[in-house]
C-alpha cells in the first residue's frame, strides 16, 4: 500500500498552494483561496476516474463508512451483513450507526461469499457490506444480484482497493455507495482521508450534508446555509486533500508498477506445488497491492510465515493471528466493550458473538498468507526477495 513511497514535488506543490493562501478549510473563503479547491477537485477527479456520478472526500475511510450507512438510512434496529475478514473499522461503523453486524462466511476470494449471505438474511436485514480485501474483489456482481432480488442496500467497503475493477467497472460503483480510505498506508494517501462515491444524487446530497453538520452547502454564506438533517464533522482539511490530489493523479502509474511487481513474484511462486493462489474473479482488475496465497493447511502456513520472518522477507501477514483484520482476535468486539454504554436496544439485538462459528472462514484464513507489494523495489531487490522466499519453501 505504497502511496507514501513516492511523495515528491507534486505533493509539495499542491500543499504549498494551500499554505500560500492560508485557507485550510474546504468550504468558502472564495476570494482568499485564489482558485485552489483541493477537496472539491479531488472529488471531481475521483468520481471521473472511477466512473461514478458523485464523490465526497472526508476525514477517513471509517468516516466514509459511517457517512454511507447514514446516507443510505441504515441505523437502529437494522442488520448489516459483513465479512469476518476486514479491518475492524467496517464493524465499528455498523455498530456506531446503531445497527447490528451479522457475520457471514467468506470464500476463497477472501471476501464475502455470495452463498454465505443468503442464510444470514433475516427480516431485519437492511444492507450488505462486502469488503474488497487486499486490493482485489469479492464476487460483486453475484452479491449485487442477490441484494437487488432481496431489496437490500449494497455498500462496498473498497477502502483497500482503489483503482481495482471487475469487468472494467470500478469497485465501489456496484452498490448504492462505495467507500475508500486514503490513510497513511493506502494505495494513494491524503495522510488521513477517505471518500464515498455514488451514482445517486440524493444519496450524495445526504452524504455531503451529514459529513458537515447537516449543511446543505447552498449559497455562499455558511452562516445562512440550511440544515435538512442532523450531521457531524467528518470534514477533511485542504492540506490533506492537497496531498491526496497529487497522489490520485499518480494512481495509474502506481497500479501499473504494483501489477508488474506482483506478477514477477507470483510467477516465481507458481512453481511451488504446495502453493495455490487466492481466487480473483477478474484478474485484470486486481489492483495488486498484495499477493495472497494458500498453503495446504494451518500448520504449514504457520511454518512458512515463521520462515519468512526468519529469512527477512518483510511485509508478510498471517491474518489468522492478526489482531486487526480477522474476527478470531476481536475480543473487544465479541464482548461489545465500549468506552460508554451502548444503546440498550442495540445490545439486546446483537447476537452472542462469542458463540459465533465461521468454520469455512476459519479454514480459509488459517492457511492464508498475504505479501505486501511495494513500489520502490528495484529489480535486484525483487530477485533477492524471490531468492529468500524460495529458500523458505526448500528448507
Ligand atoms: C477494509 C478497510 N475498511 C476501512 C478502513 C478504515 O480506513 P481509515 O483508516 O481511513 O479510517 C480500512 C483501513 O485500513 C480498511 O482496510
Amino acid at each position: 500500500m505504497p502511496g507514501f513511497e513516492i511523495f515528491s514535488k507534486e505533493e509539495k506543490k499542491e500543499v504549498e498552494d494551500v499554505l500560500e493562501t492560508g485557507v485550510l478549510f474546504r468550504y468558502g473563503f472564495d476570494q482568499a483561496r485564489q482558485g485552489h479547491w483541493k477537496a472539491k477537485s479531488f472529488e471531481e477527479e475521483l468520481a471521473q476516474r472511477l466512473g461514478a456520478g458523485y464523490g465526497h472526500l472526508c476525514s477517513s475511510g471509517t468516516a466514509a463508512l459511517s457517512i454511507a450507512l447514514a446516507a443510505c438510512g441504515v441505523g437502529a434496529g437494522d442488520e448489516v451483513i459483513v465479512p469476518p475478514f476486514t479491518f475492524v473499522a467496517t464493524i465499528e461503523a455498523v455498530l456506531n450507526a446503531g445497527a447490528v453486524p451479522v457475520f457471514a462466511e467468506i470464500d476463497e476470494t477472501l471476501c464475502l461469499d455470495p452463498e454465505g449471505i443468503e442464510p444470514a438474511i433475516t427480516s431485519r436485514t437492511r444492507a450488505v457490506l462486502p469488503v474488497h480485501m487486499c486490493g482485489s474483489m469479492a464476487r460483486i456482481e453475484e452479491i449485487k444480484q442477490l441484494c437487488d432480488e432481496k431489496g437490500l442496500i449494497l455498500i462496498e467497503d473498497a477502502c483497500q482497493a482503489v483503482g481495482a475493477t471487475f469487468n472494467g467497472k470500478a469497485l465501489g460503483t456496484f452498490g448504492h455507495m462505495g467507500c475508500f480510505s486514503f490513510d497513511p498506508v493506502k494505495t494513494i494517501t491524503c495522510g488521513e482521508g477517505g471518500a464515498i462515491i455514488t451514482n445517486d444524487r440524493e444519496l450524495y446530497m445526504s452524504a455531503d450534508a451529514y459529513a458537515d453538520h447537516g449543511h446543505d452547502h447552498i449559497g455562499n454564506d455558511r452562516g445562512l446555509e440550511g440544515h435538512a438533517i442532523l450531521g457531524t464533522n467528518f470534514r477533511i482539511s485542504e492540506l490533506n486533500a492537497a496531498v491526496g490530489l497529487a497522489q490520485l493523479r499518480k494512481l495509474d502509474a502506481i497500479l501499473e508498477k504494483q501489477r508488474s511487481h506482483k506478477k514477477t513474484i507470483k510467477d516465481a511462486l507458481s512453481g511451488i506445488s504446495e502453493v495455490s493462489f487466492r481466487e480473483i474473479p477478474d484478474k485484470s482488475g486486481d489492483s495488486a497491492t498484495f499477493l495472497s496465497f494458500f498453503l495446504p493447511d494451518e500448520a504449514r502456513a504457520r511454518k512458512v510465515a515463521e520462515g519468512f520472518g526468519q529469512a527477512g522477507v518483510d511485509g508478510c501477514f498471517y491474518w489468522y493471528d492478526n489482531n486487526w483484520h480477522y474476527i478470531r482476535q476481536w475480543n473487544h468486539i465479541k464482548n461489545l466493550k465500549s468506552a460508554a454504554k451502548l444503546p440498550a436496544k442495540l445490545l439486546e439485538n446483537c447476537p452472542e458473538y462469542n458463540r459465533l462459528e465461521l468454520p469455512k472462514s476459519d479454514a480459509i484464513m488459517s492457511k492464508t498468507i498475504s505479501m505486501l507489494i511495494k513500489l520502490s523495489w528495484t529489480e535486484g531487490e525483487i530477485s533477492q526477495r524471490i531468492e529468500k522466499i524460495m529458500g523458505v519453501f526448500t528448507q
